[in-house]
């Protein structure tokens, strides 16, 4: 699988960022996306839930924002075509989960698989889930980290795009290594976001080559 050619005239691709909270790997995007040598803007900003500061983000920033709430949907299949319909209408290149905490199902997967991907807190196959620090203080391991990944329909399965190490601290907190965690792995989805961007990406079986 290959990313697809960048349109005649170039131009930056686009993004779609789904979220259900803070919306710091938002803001950190926004902050990259401000300089046209980046390659990428973000042309909408979805969410599971409303009252979150990642909303907020995204309006200050004059993006679009679009919510679905499963609890509004008769089943999570709807869900799911309405969330793919969604972003569907903002053609984008590139879908990124940035703390979005919901597995979304086949017509999502079937329209954007292999340009779908999400940035998790711990170093994968390790502690996949929403709870990824906290799993790896309980587990005593001294190094975790950050993953970025192709997402597929497994929980935090899909081929691993690039990773980041982060030691645990004697004395570390649940909070204390999440935010370590995640000062690094904003700068990861950053750095990826805009290769993958400017020169594509390639995948064959587990493997993701950043071009
Ligand atoms: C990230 O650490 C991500 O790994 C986890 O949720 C966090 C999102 O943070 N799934 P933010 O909303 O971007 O600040």
């Amino acid at each position: 699988m290959t990313a697809p050619d960048r349109p005649a005239g170039g131009g930056p691709r686009r993004l779609v960022v789904l979220l259900s909270g803070s919306g710091s790997n938002l803001a950190a995007l926004l902050d990259a996306c401000a300089d046209p040598a980046y390659g990428a803007r973000i042309v909408a900003v979805g969410a599971d839930r409303d009252g979150i500061a990642g909303l907020d983000r995204a309006h200050a920033a004059g993006v679009p924002t679009f919510v679905h709430r499963i609890p509004d949907y008769a089943d999570r299949g709807a869900w799911d075509e309405a969330l793919t319909k969604s972003v569907a209408a903002y053609e984008p290149d590139l879908v990124i989960s940035a703390g979005f905490l919901k597995l979304v199902g086949p017509a999502f997967l079937a329209r954007f698989g292999g340009r779908y991907l999400n940035t998790h807190n711990a170093l994968l196959p390790s502690f996949p889930g929403i709870h990824g620090p906290r799993d790896a203080l309980a587990y005593g391991v001294r190094i975790t980290g950050a993953t970025l990944f192709v997402v597929d329909e497994g929980v935090d399965t899909g081929q691993i795009i690039a990773q980041v190490a982060v030691p645990v601290l004697d004395g570390d907190t649940e909070e204390t290594l999440t935010e370590r965690i995640k000062e690094v792995e904003r700068a990861q989805l950053v750095e990826y976001v805009g290769r993958m961007a400017r020169n594509g990406w390639t995948i064959s079986g587990r493997k993701v080559k950043v071009l």
